[in-house]
């Protein structure tokens, strides 16, 4: 049932859209992805035009069960138990690609490796059931800008020109964790809505960071990706007079300016869901700062703060 009655796109019409090789942005539980058939080559470059994004980022298949991604992707025993254990869900695992599967070379940006999901939210895996074929599908917004996690926030970047699939504000609000898996070494990508400790406590292993070379093995990590139009200033305890502020944990009295408490409680869970949205209405507030506090660095505070420091970023065009 849409949330929006001025979009009613329908699950069916949404796949019948991605089957001819249109683009449809729909619901999953981490964040709205904009999605196209992922065999199709010109219905993958209308992401990347409708984006504005840079051609070299390669993109996440998203698939509606475990026997449609083994298809596309190779699975090790150990990619298996780990799928098996986290999947439907906020996971996508970089696997080695089965060659001649049929993905489009423009989803894997030429490598030889494939970053492959299936969903948590219900109406996504029913669509790209649907489609009958892997739905490729980057966070449903303009490059640069902040992954929406409501269908009017889709709209609005877009401008209306992309049908949305309305499932319902995104559960998590964060997009989902990348891991590859190499031999016994599982290593995190980018850290996302599943936290890096889950998987540890279920693997009895430790998940490794991705060093500074696996930039190359994940080149969608730009500095810049999550960058308001306001300049961040992070670990601020107190807002200065001119800035908005995005708090934390209980709040100290006595700042009068815009401010939106991620979380009051200080739960971790509820300040991912809350990020992308609350630094965009804070975005909205037209200061030229946001100040931010300081997340703890644990749990899913790595990836809050991975979100704040590229928010805080220099912008690419500042820097080349
Ligand atoms: O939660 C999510 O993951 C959302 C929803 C829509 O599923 N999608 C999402 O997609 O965040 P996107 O395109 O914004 O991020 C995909 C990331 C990029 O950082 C890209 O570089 C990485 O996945 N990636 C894709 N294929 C890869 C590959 N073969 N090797 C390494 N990294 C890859
Ligand atoms: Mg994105």
């Amino acid at each position: 049932m849409p949330h929006d009655a001025n979009d009613p796109t329908t699950i069916e019409q949404a796949a019948a859209l991605i089957r001819a090789g249109k683009l449809c942005a729909f619901a999953t539980e981490t964040v709205y992805g904009l999605g196209a058939d992922a065999t199709n080559s010109d219905a993958v470059l209308a992401i990347y035009e409708t984006k504005g994004r840079p051609r070299f980022n390669p993109l996440i298949s998203h698939c509606a069960d475990m026997e449609m991604a083994r298809r596309y992707a190779r699975f090790s025993p150990l990619a298996e138990r780990i799928a098996a254990r986290f999947w439907p869900g906020p996971l996508t695992l970089v696997l080695p690609m089965i060659p001649g599967s049929g993905l489009s070379d423009l989803v894997t940006a030429g490598l030889e490796t494939v970053a492959i999901r299936v969903p948590g939210h219900a109406d996504a895996r029913a669509l790209i059931a649907k489609v009958g074929r892997p739905v490729a599908a980057p966070s449903a917004n303009p490059s640069g800008k902040l992954s929406p996690t409501t269908a009017a926030q889709v709209r609005k970047g877009f401008g209306g020109r992309v049908p949305v699939l309305d499932g319902g504000p995104c559960r998590n609000g964060l997009e989902s964790t990348i891991l590859t898996i190499e031999g016994d070494t599982v290593t995190q990508l980018r850290a996302g809505a599943l936290a890096r400790e889950e998987v540890e406590a279920f693997l009895g292993l430790p998940v490794h960071s991705a060093s500074h070379d696996t930039a190359i093995a994940a080149p969608g990590m730009l500095k810049s990706h999550y960058a308001p139009e306001a300049a961040i200033r992070r670990d601020a305890e107190r807002p200065h007079a001119d800035e908005a502020f995005l708090a934390f944990g209980p709040e100290r009295e006595g700042f009068s300016g815009p401010m939106l408490n991620l979380s009051p409680s200080g739960d971790l869970r509820e300040a991912a869901r809350n990020l992308f949205s609350y630094l965009a209405r804070l975005d909205g507030e037209g200061r030229q700062r946001i100040a931010v506090a300081p997340i703890p660095h644990e749990g899913l505070g790595e990836a809050i703060n991975d979100r704040l420091e590229r928010a805080a970023a220099p912008r690419e065009s500042e820097i080349a």
